[in-house]
């Protein structure tokens, strides 16, 4: 497996490698990688010829200098689990290699990137949407990886590469979750015993919602106010709680199958997002 922190060493390998007839499949991270993230670089292996996986923590997507700085940071770690996930190659640029002096262009996403997850934190989305256009530009992939768990981001990924004619598929892959139900994510290590235990009440309430709208229940409000309901019980902060459409996050009324229920909620200072697709 090759390491790389230039741009010009990713291209000339992605290019020889296209040169032979190879697919690439690319799976961008900020690092401190879970089974999720090794789930994105399987699933890359067995659809591409060659796998390349990027490792930035962005500091243009966060609002907020704090949550920035307690981002856990474990390269050596990142990069075994890369080799052992069979990645051929991980680009891992230094923050003056992605924005260097002088930098000073952004993709700014519009609707999509501004409700919800773009609300609570601004600038969010533009900041993912900067890094994943200079990524995409390096590495042109075939196809790229993303976890559903982030179902936001993935709409604001779809949405660059159709506005930006960007030649990549995107591919989302289903959430990977602990054996309680609790959505894999980089900063689940940042819950001590206690909060980790009441952040199972975010799972806990999509399954409840899942539960509600099998029996029966269509309305959105009543689905929203359950959810919440369980997770204040459980002492969380919940941000919001959103039954959309999937394609497109517009808040439904009335729920259908293959709407989406969106969760944001904050346990001890953490803050954690989860989702569910009605229905399925
Ligand atoms: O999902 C993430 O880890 C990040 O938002 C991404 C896509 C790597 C961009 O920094």
């Amino acid at each position: 497996m090759i390491t790389s922190h230039l741009p010009i060493e990713v291209r000339s390998f992605v290019e020889s490698a296209r040169r032979e007839g190879k697919s690439v499949g690319f799976v961008p991270t900020m690092g401190a990688l879970h089974a999720g993230h090794r789930t994105l670089m399987e699933r890359a292996g067995e659809e591409c010829d060659l796998v390349v996986a990027s490792i930035f923590v962005n500091p243009m997507q966060f609002d907020n200098q704090e949550d920035l700085d307690s981002y856990p940071s474990t390269l050596d770690s990142d990069l075994r689990t890369c080799r052992e996930a069979g990645v051929a190659l991980v680009y891992a640029p230094n923050a003056s290699t992605m924005y260097p002096a002088g930098f000073d262009s952004r993709v700014v996403v519009g609707r999509i990137g501004s409700i919800l997850e773009g609300r609570s934190r601004a600038g969010h989305y533009d900041g993912v949407a900067t890094v994943v256009t200079k990524l995409f530009n390096i590495v042109v992939p075939d196809v790229a990886y993303f976890g559903q768990k982030d179902f936001q981001q993935t709409l604001v990924v779809n949405r660059i590469v159709t506005d930006l004619d960007l030649p990549t598929v995107i591919r989302v892959v289903p959430t990977v979750r602990e054996s309680d139900g609790l959505a894999l994510s980089s900063r689940n290590v940042r819950l001590d015993p206690t909060a980790r235990q009441r952040a199972v009440a975010i799972p806990r309430a999509l399954t409840e919602v899942a539960g509600m709208f099998g029996r029966g229940e269509r309305e959105a409000s009543k689905l929203e106010a359950r959810a919440s309901e369980i997770m204040v019980e459980a002492g969380l902060s919940v941000d919001y709680v959103s039954v959309a459409h999937s394609g497109d996050l517009r808040p439904t009324p009335i729920a259908a199958v293959g709407d989406v229920i969106l969760i944001a909620a904050i346990v001890d200072e953490v803050r954690l997002i989860d989702n569910a697709i009605l229905g399925r």
